[in-house]
């Protein structure tokens, strides 16, 4: 299967960027729909990247934006509902109605990405409705050529995990940490999308699943006191009960920003953790988290600037 066109729907998120940013340095031709294009204006530069506003729940849009594509990638998340309804329609609805769309255009290429643990009878609204897709696409999809990724925890500069704790460390001397003894095997956002990008042509890869974890588990609480650590903050970490953790997550609910639900409480009452090693099918090792954190955490200072840069360099 030649692959030269591809649509990455969710490409301006943190995997798709760097999933796009992979494709177009192969020359691929790229699509990235998003509702807000100044959100993706980084990937506008690139040259082989068409970069369109557009509503992918809308059929015309959606059609629209996979005519003429050789495949699509669905990378839609959300972690938080605003109303209720809103797992559904990103999780369930939007990658059926891709993958409806594909087969009804000759598209044959479908790469979905998922959760490790979704499950459509898990803990959590969130694993429930990535569990209902990976059940439903399985079903519709028969006529695609259809991967689907399970990632752990995602890691890398932009990530909305080990940041927001730098953030709360920054600001709060003691934190109050819900779920501490909660497991995850955080993997690489570049080990990610290179197993995507990987995956697109590679015929074995078709009607897979993989979940894909980095080398090493942590509870969360190990992970927040590595980013205390790393960052130079001398703070209290105390874990909560399981019947506060659940208290703290009901009340951050009324705070203007979600930081955290009880739907997210709930996700991680099971463990985010890898029953086998990386998928071999990709040829390489993933990525230690503390071979790359440090670069970007404490990429303020000029020590860490001068560390990213030659990270960045392969130095
Ligand atoms: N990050 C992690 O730790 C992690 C772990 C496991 C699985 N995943 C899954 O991996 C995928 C990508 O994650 P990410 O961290 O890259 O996410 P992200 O940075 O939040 O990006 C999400 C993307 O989805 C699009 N999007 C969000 N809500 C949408 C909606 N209602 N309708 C249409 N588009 C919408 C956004 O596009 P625009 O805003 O440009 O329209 C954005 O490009 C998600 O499916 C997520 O569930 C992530």
């Amino acid at each position: 299967m030649q692959i030269n066109n591809v649509c990455v729907i969710g490409g301006s998120g943190l995997v798709g960027r760097h999933i796009v940013h992979l494709l177009a340095a192969q020359g691929r031709r790229v699509r990235v729909p998003t509702r807000n294009r100044e959100r993706a204006k980084e990937l506008i530069v690139l040259p082989t990247v068409d970069v369109v506003q557009a509503d992918v729940h809308n059929d015309e849009e959606l059609k629209h934006m996979l005519e003429g594509m050789d495949a699509a990638i669905n990378l839609v998340g959300i972690l938080h509902e605003e109303r209720s309804g809103d797992f559904r329609r990103a999780h369930v609805e939007l990658p059926l109605r891709i993958a409806r769309m594909c087969a009804s255009l000759g598209v044959k290429r479908m790469v979905h990405m998922s959760a490790l643990n979704a499950d459509p009878d898990g803990p959590s609204s969130y694993l429930r409705s990535k569990g209902e897709a990976e059940a439903a696409l399985r079903q519709t999809a028969q006529e695609l050529a259809l991967s689907i990724f399970r990632p752990s925890v995602i890691f890398g500069r932009e990530d909305k995990f080990l940041n927001l704790f730098a953030k709360l460390l920054k600001y709060f001397p003691v934190l109050f940490l819900a779920s501490p003894q909660a497991r995850f095997q955080p993997v690489s956002v570049e080990d990610v999308a290179h197993a995507f990008v990987l995956s697109l042509d590679r015929l074995e890869t078709f009607g897979k699943s993989y979940d894909v974890c980095g080398p090493r588990v942590y509870t969360l609480r190990e992970l927040v006191e590595y980013v205390a650590q790393i960052t130079g903050r001398r703070r209290r970490i105390i874990g909560l009960s399981d019947s506060l953790s659940y208290l703290q997550a009901w009340a951050m609910e009324f705070l203007p920003v979600k930081l955290m639900t009880r739907d997210n409480y709930y996700s991680m009452k099971v463990d985010s953790v890898c029953s086998c090693g990386f998928p071999e099918i990709f040829g390489f090792k993933p990525t230690a988290l503390e071979a790359v954190v440090p670069l970007y955490l404490t990429g303020g200072t000029p020590r860490g600037r001068y560390r990213w840069f030659r990270f960045k360099a392969g130095r």
